[in-house]
């Protein structure tokens, strides 16, 4: 018997959502190439859409989930409050909603765990503590769950032990894929009722690995689902981002793999070394990922 099929496959969230656990991801992709792919994917059958404000590409992902003829409420769209909104969350979901011409979000996640100023620079008058109690206080309407991202156990300790932390973020949205596992941090969201998201779960594209090929070649299937399924067998919500119609509809195909196969994947970033690629708090000079970086 196959399994299920994961557009359509849900988690359920912290506050009762189902949240889809496969969506397309948008970082870096360009306004028209953003909407060609979102309407590709809905039309596969998606169901979960990721975006940020930073991004640049709400107003071409809006459009596409307004016109492909997919009703919004089988729709989970999540957007990301900037960090030179911390002090008003709503003025930045106001525009992200304009930006997305949608009258609520699904999720909308803090993006990373410190706040700059208008000019870019890292705004020492709020923390992300304060920022989230300002998240706390949105129209439920508007964004039907808050949550994180970028955040290490550090960061999310502190969050969840500061006395105006009332709603435990529904996600914490990370960067996850075989080089970067991270399962301390998934089984500390999951021990404290927080959904795990993986984004760049494809390693930003990095598939050319011959454990994996091997793999992939023992189930007839590509790289890119292996890491998938494996990101779906970890019980995260998988974010992999395409442009590409063929990728977009393939990346759907999800295998189910056996105990050496996870074995197997779970060591590459022993024998293979870890790999993150992104890290803009460091580009800033803020500490975000201590295990990383002490
Ligand atoms: P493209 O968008 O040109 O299709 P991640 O989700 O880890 O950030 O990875 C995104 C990168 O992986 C993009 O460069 C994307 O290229 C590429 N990609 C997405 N799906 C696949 C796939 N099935 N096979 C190979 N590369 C893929």
């Amino acid at each position: 018997m196959s399994p299920p099929a994961i557009a359509t496959t849900t988690k359920t969230l912290n506050t009762g959502a189902e949240i889809p656990v496969i969506a397309l991801g948008t970082w870096e992709s360009a306004p028209d190439d953003a909407y060609k792919a979102v309407l590709a994917a809905l039309k596969d059958g998606y169901r979960h859409i990721d975006t940020a404000w930073i991004y640049g590409n709400e107003v071409p992902v809006g459009k596409a989930i307004r016109e492909a003829g997919v009703p919004r409420e089988e729709i989970f769209v999540t957007t990301k409050l900037w960090l030179d909104n911390f002090h008003d969350p709503a003025k930045g979901l106001e525009t992200s909603l304009k930006n997305l011409g949608l009258d609520y979000v699904d999720l909308y996640l803090m993006h990373w765990p410190f706040a700059l100023d208008e000019n870019g620079k890292v705004d020492s008058t709020i923390d992300f503590v304060k920022g989230y109690a300002n998240m706390q206080k949105l129209d439920k309407s508007k964004a039907k769950a808050i949550g994180v991202s970028n955040f290490d156990i550090k960061n999310l300790t502190t969050l969840l032990e500061a006395e105006s932390t009332t709603t435990v973020p529904a996600t914490n949205q990370v960067e996850l894929h075989v080089k970067l596992p991270q399962q301390k941090l998934i089984d500390f969201c999951h021990s404290n009722g927080i959904v795990v998201e993986a984004y760049s779960p494809l390693g930003r594209g990095d598939l050319d690995n011959e454990v994996l090929e091997s793999i992939a070649k023992k189930h007839n299937t590509g790289v890119a689902n292996v890491v998938i399924s494996w990101g779906i067998f970890r019980d995260t919500v998988v974010l992999p981002k395409s442009v590409t119609p063929a990728r977009i509809k393939s990346n759907l195909d999800y295998i189910k793999l056996d105990a050496d196969d996870i074995n197997t994947i779970n060591e590459i970033h022993i024998k293979e070394g870890t790999r993150r690629h992104c890290n803009f708090g460091k580009d800033k000079g803020v500490t975000v990922f201590h295990a990383d970086e002490n």
